[in-house]
Order: C-alpha cells, then structure tokens, then sequence
C-alpha cells in the first residue's frame, strides 16, 4: 500500500507514522505503483489532482470520495460541481480510468484511533460496471463493522456526496461521528 502526497517527504512521515509496511510516493509515482487508487484530496484542488495524473491513471480502478461541500456561519453545505458530482467530473477528467465513489460518510477520526476495533457504519459505493463497485465493497468490508452497499451509477453521486453536510450537522449537534446504515439488504 502506497500513500501519496504532492510532497514525498510528506507521504513518506505519513506513511513511516502508520508502519505496517505502507510506503510514502509523490501522488504520481504512487499512482503508477497502484492498482486501485482512492482519491482523498479536497474539493478545492480536486480537478487540478486528477487532470496532472491521467496518465498515470490509465487503466487504474480510481475510488473518488470527495465530497464537494461549502461552510458558511450555518456550517456545512453541499456544493453543486458542473458535471453533476466529483465522481462525475472524475470520470470526465480520467476516461481512460475506471471510477468509482466510495467512502463519503467515513469518519477519518474513528479511522485513526487505533482503540476502535469495529467501525459501525454501511459504505456506499456507486459506479457503471459491477465488478469494479463489488471490489471497492469488498474493500470496504475488510474493516471491521463496515459493509459495502452498492448505491447506484455515478449519475447518483451527488446526494451521496452531499449528504455530508447532513452528517456534520449530526455530529455537530450530537458531538459524534455518525455513520449510516443501509437496512433490508
Ligand atoms: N476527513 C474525513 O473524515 C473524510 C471522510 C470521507 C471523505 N472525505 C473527503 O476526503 C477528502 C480529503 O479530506 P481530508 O479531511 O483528508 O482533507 P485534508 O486533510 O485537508 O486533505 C488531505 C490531503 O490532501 C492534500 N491536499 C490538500 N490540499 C490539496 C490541493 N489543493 N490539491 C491537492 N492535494 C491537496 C494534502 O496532502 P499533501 O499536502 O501532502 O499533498 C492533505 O493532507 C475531502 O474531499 C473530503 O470531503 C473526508
């Protein structure tokens, strides 16, 4: 597993900083070392990230979980990108890559805390062909408590992506890191 960052020195402190064998590249050098790659980066520099590393994306299965979303004094909102969603216009920067959207309601927190042993939470995962969305479930369903549930074609990306902002109010008003679950499937 590979970390990247524009920075590789700040890929390699953070991937040092998590053992476990995980190396640290520059995003490009990382992106050409993988076979999946998930796409963490905000909104604000998202579409610079993807069109500088097209190429290297070619041919890769990418997992987009941006979350294009606003603050103001009323806290978070969701934005409304051109294409229709990050997942959408990741897919019209990288038509050479397979794309897919995953992972919008994780809490980094509970990822990072090395005390939590199971995650209670459903991800949902989008995208247009079926082996690429039962992979990223299956990787999803590698963390303990989490279940990957397929939630439709990228063009229904964007209440996925904007039900964030509902999520930061829920943890804003409830002091949590709320997660969602899907029930009957
Ligand atoms: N935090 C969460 O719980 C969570 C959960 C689900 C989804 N997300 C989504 O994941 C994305 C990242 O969230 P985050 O909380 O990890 O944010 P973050 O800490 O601000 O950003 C993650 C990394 O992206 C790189 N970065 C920052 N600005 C950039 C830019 N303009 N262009 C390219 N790379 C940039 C930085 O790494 P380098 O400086 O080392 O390049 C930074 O460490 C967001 O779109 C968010 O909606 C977050």
């Amino acid at each position: 597993m590979v970390i990247g960052s524009r920075a590789a020195e700040r890929a390699e402190s953070a991937a040092a900083g998590l053992g476990l064998g995980i190396e640290g590249a520059e995003n490009a050098e990382c992106a050409r070392r993988s076979d999946v790659v998930i796409v963490a980066v905000p909104w604000d520099g998202h579409a610079k990230t993807l069109e500088a590393l097209r190429s290297e994306l070619a041919g890769k299965l990418v997992v987009d979980c941006v979350n294009p979303l606003g603050f103001d004094k009323k806290g978070a909102y969701a934005l409304k990108p051109a294409e229709g969603s990050a997942a959408e216009q990741a897919a019209a920067l990288l038509p050479e890559s397979r794309v897919t959207a995953a992972f919008h309601h994780l809490s980094a927190v509970l990822l990072q805390d090395e005390s939590i042993e199971e995650i209670d939470t459903d991800v949902m995962v989008l995208g247009e062909d079926r082996a690429d969305t039962d992979l990223v479930q299956a990787l999803a369903g590698r963390i303990p408590g989490m279940r990957g549930v397929f939630s439709g074609r990228l063009r229904n990306a964007h209440q996925v992506e904007s039900l964030v902002a509902n999520l930061i109010s829920t943890n804003r008003r409830y002091k949590a890191h709320a997660g969602l679950r899907v029930t009957d499937v």
